[in-house]
């Protein structure tokens, strides 16, 4: 009922209103805490169960339900969607779908028991411009595709990382979390890049052969919250991601895809733009668009037929999964961001406080467009070494020693 699960509580509500959907059941280990949000959902008015377990609920309610929601900590995704699909229920799962590969493999596999394929909610997939866009990629009309960039920066406050007890962990219990800014809260647009370096299908993903990334911390977390990441894919694509959420200030995020004869810029919720290198620039306007309700939507069509696919599958998440495993592997430890770089920001308004690397914008930027990595200009650490699939054996092994076990 809390974090993100709020969010799909209004969605669902709202096809409710519409008559699009019916909740029939819910459930929150913290149930107790939610007596406001419960009230402003009117569930009891609308006659939804409240349960404080999910194996009762799937009990109780199995056979009532088209699909389940989890909208869940990550590290409990796995579980989920096993006892959902061994009912043989699909489920709208959360991204990421888990970021340990194995994982991933055992929920294929799981997914496989129901006639239809899971969702992972991936927001932007279905936007209708950046589907139009990359039809017109695949058709041929930007010349061919060489490389993509990736720069994003939102700041997180202190709080961010105290707001439940896996924020920033690499593992609990034994078990692989990862959770970061990669994985985490920039996963969408990570996934979009992978999206628009894809095969010569739409629903396609760019799959890495070979990564090289560096790491780093500035916060005092067991996780990296700053990620340079540079992959190339199975085709040939060279693509470079550099996020963080070290940063103060206005959030940004860039999706730019080089191709021969055009660079199309992609701001999610704000810009869209092909610079074409005869000096042309053409605008499209992003549409207004609600993630939750039109991701629900869309994902009901599939199950009514109506669609032949849903927008990203759990297979369709390998390219993703397998990208973060790769970046860990590579990177080998996460490096503190050099001290004298870092400084904390008070922003009374909000009452909140953040760290700022004081050169955020230029090491993405010397990383995205000329290749210089930041721990050989400036952050001290050593470079990542090339990882590629061949080495995801060592993977686990790696995440324990990172995280200090
Ligand atoms: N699509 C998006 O834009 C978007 C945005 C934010 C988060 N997310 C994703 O949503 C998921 C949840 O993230 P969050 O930050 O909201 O997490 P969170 O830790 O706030 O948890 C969400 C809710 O799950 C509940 N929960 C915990 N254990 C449970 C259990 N055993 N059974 C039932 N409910 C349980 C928590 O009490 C909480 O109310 C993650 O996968 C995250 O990546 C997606």
């Amino acid at each position: 009922m809390g974090g993100f699960a709020g969010s799909h509580h209004t969605a669902v509500a709202a096809l409710e209103e519409l008559g699009e959907a019916k909740l029939i059941a819910t459930c929150d280990p913290r149930v107790k805490s939610f007596t406001i949000e419960q009230q402003t959902w009117r569930l009891a008015e609308r006659g939804v169960q409240v349960y404080s377990d999910y194996r009762a609920m799937l009990d109780a309610c199995h056979r009532g339900l088209d699909l389940v929601v989890v909208p869940t900590p990550i590290n409990l995704h796995a579980e989920m969607h096993a006892a959902v699909t061994a009912l043989g229920l699909p489920v709208y799962l959360e991204k990421p779908p888990t970021l340990d590969f194995a994982e991933l493999e055992q929920m294929i596999a799981a997914d496989s028991r129901v006639r239809k394929s899971s969702l992972v909610g991936f927001n932007f997939i279905i936007e209708k411009p950046r589907l139009a866009l990359k039809e017109r990629l695949l058709a041929g009309e930007f010349g061919a595709i060489r490389g993509a960039t990736l720069s994003a920066l939102w700041p997180r406050p202190a709080s961010y990382f105290s707001r439940n007890n896996w924020a920033g962990r690499l593992m609990m219990n034994d078990r692989i979390v990862l959770d970061s800014c990669f994985g985490n809260a920039m996963a969408h647009f990570v996934h979009n890049l992978l999206f628009w370096a894809g095969g010569t299908e739409l629903f396609s993903w760019g799959q890495p052969a070979a990564v090289r990334a560096e790491l780093y911390r500035a916060h005092a977390i067991e996780g990296a919250y700053t990620f340079f990441v540079e992959t190339d894919t199975t085709s040939g694509v060279n693509l470079r991601f550099a996020l963080s959420h070290a940063c103060a200030g206005a959030s940004t995020h860039l999706e730019m895809v080089l191709c021969d004869k055009a660079v199309l810029r992609y701001v999610v919720g704000r810009q869209i733009e092909i610079r074409w290198n005869d000096g042309r620039t053409e605008k499209i306007a992003p549409e207004p668009f609600d993630p939750l309700v039109e991701n629900h939507r869309d994902y009901h069509r599939y199950l009514r037929d109506e669609s032949p696919r849903p927008a990203t599958t759990l297979a369709d998440s390998r390219a993703f999964v397998v990208l973060n495993d790769l970046a860990h592997l590579s990177s080998g430890h996460i490096a503190p961001i050099p001290a004298a770089l870092v400084s904390g920001v008070r922003e009374e308004k909000e009452q909140k406080d953040y760290l700022h690397v004081s050169d955020i914008v230029a090491a993405q930027e010397n990383f995205l467009v000329r290749g210089a990595w930041p721990g050989a200009n400036g952050w001290n650490r050593q470079p990542g070494e090339v990882a590629t699939p061949a080495d995801l054996g060592r993977f686990h092994e790696v995440v324990k020693t990172m995280a200090g076990k």
